[in-house]
């Protein structure tokens, strides 16, 4: 996953515009001077590397879309392929199973630790006990924050993400909506304890604030700042609520054209909630290529989605662990996060915009959401 672009992504969580830049051109190549935290080094130290059969820790939050369903499959079957054992644990019930688990993981020996925080600022304590004891900590999909002791994140490009999703909306509502601007739009976010969430949303809204500046669209709720966007836990029924009331007070005279959903579960949610509210589905963003959204957007029901393929995620982070565990430097990361302590060596992934154009294309050669593409699943 070395490709020639350079990425260099901040913390999206405690600023509030503009925190994710990329600064292509960059000339240091980031990352290739980071190397393995071996067994007893510190953070940075030259690698003492691991032998075949170690255990790999993987501690993931609970499983609010598909992708961390895909992961808990994916990620034991590469790490046996590669020659690891491995413990894949979800935190269902919170942010706290989630330090226990991973306290677990250290106490039990694991030579690396694979981690998608539930709150990536809470985990603290839990890898300075992971670096104390010189096992490497890969931060997966969600950027841990709050510590200088992650080693390294694996992620699609979420200002990315957001920016696609902005894009989206409009094409959807030029497409689709059947009048001129100006155009009614509402707008959700992702759990605020996700640093993914504020960079999804900053990154649409770096598309979508300058329509609402020119009044091509209006937001008749009037909430339009991240906290107001924002669904607690990425919980589906909480942002079905919202657009509920959304609905209810604002939209009894007035039409509803497009809807930003950060991702495929929380976008069916809201399919529920207008259906329910007997209006007509307008366009509709997502993200995850969730099947079941695959088969709206084949239906023409919901509008987009972004493909953010697991199994690339999973093998980027198992190469990681590949190169760890040899003792070698790692070289595929091709950027930095900054968590706000410390830069992380990253390697950015490429998430993919989906919508009945491509859809047949992107997904063609998935056994399962390839036949669903088609129209035979
Ligand atoms: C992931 C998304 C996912 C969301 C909810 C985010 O951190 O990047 O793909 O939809 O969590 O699970």
């Amino acid at each position: 996953m070395n490709i020639a672009r350079r990425k260099f992504l901040t913390l999206g969580a405690v600023g509030a515009v503009g925190l994710a830049l990329s600064v292509s051109g960059c000339s240091q190549r980031a990352g290739t001077d980071a190397t393995a935290t071996g067994s007893g080094s510190g953070a940075g130290a030259a690698a003492g590397g691991f032998a075949a059969g170690s255990l790999i820790g993987v501690s993931l939050p609970q499983k609010t879309s598909q992708n961390w369903e895909d992961a808990q499959r994916l990620f034991p079957e590469k790490l046996k392929a590669a020659g690891f054992e491995s413990q894949v644990q979800f935190a269902n019930s919170g942010v706290a199973e989630q330090q226990s688990q991973i306290s677990a993981l250290i106490t039990r020996g694991a030579k690396a630790l694979i981690i998608g925080p539930i709150d990536g600022s809470q985990l603290g304590s839990q890898l300075a006990q992971a670096k104390a004891a010189g096992i490497p900590v890969i931060s997966y999909d969600r950027m841990i924050t709050n510590s200088a002791d992650v080693n390294y994140l694996v992620t699609f490009q979420p200002d990315k993400v957001g920016e696609l999703q902005g894009q989206s909306l409009l094409q959807g509502l030029e497409a689709k909506a059947g009048h001129p601007a100006p155009y009614n739009v509402e707008l959700f976010a992702g759990s605020p304890d996700d640093n993914n969430a504020r960079i999804f949303f900053e990154g649409a809204m770096k598309v979508l604030q300058p329509k609402i500046d020119d009044g091509t669209l209006k937001v008749p709720s009037g909430q339009v700042s991240f906290q107001q966007a924002a669904t607690q836990g990425w919980d589906p029924k909480t942002a079905q609520n919202r657009m509920d009331s959304i609905l209810t007070a604002n939209y009894s005279g007035a039409t509803l054209d497009g809807v930003l959903s950060p991702n495929d579960t929380i976008a069916r949610a809201l399919i529920t909630s207008i259906t329910n509210a007997g209006k007509p589905v307008p366009p509709m963003t997502g993200q995850d290529s969730d099947p079941e959204s695959i088969k709206l957007i084949k239906d023409g029901v919901q509008y987009s989605t972004i493909d953010k393929p697991t199994l690339s995620q999973v093998d980027a982070s198992v190469e990681i662990v590949k190169q760890l565990a040899a003792g070698q430097k790692v070289s595929v990361t091709n950027g930095e996060s900054d968590n706000g302590v410390t830069k992380i060596p990253t390697d950015f992934l490429d998430p993919t915009l989906v919508t009945s154009a491509n859809l047949a294309e992107v997904y063609g050669k998935d056994p399962v959401r390839g036949p669903i593409a088609t129209g035979q699943g």
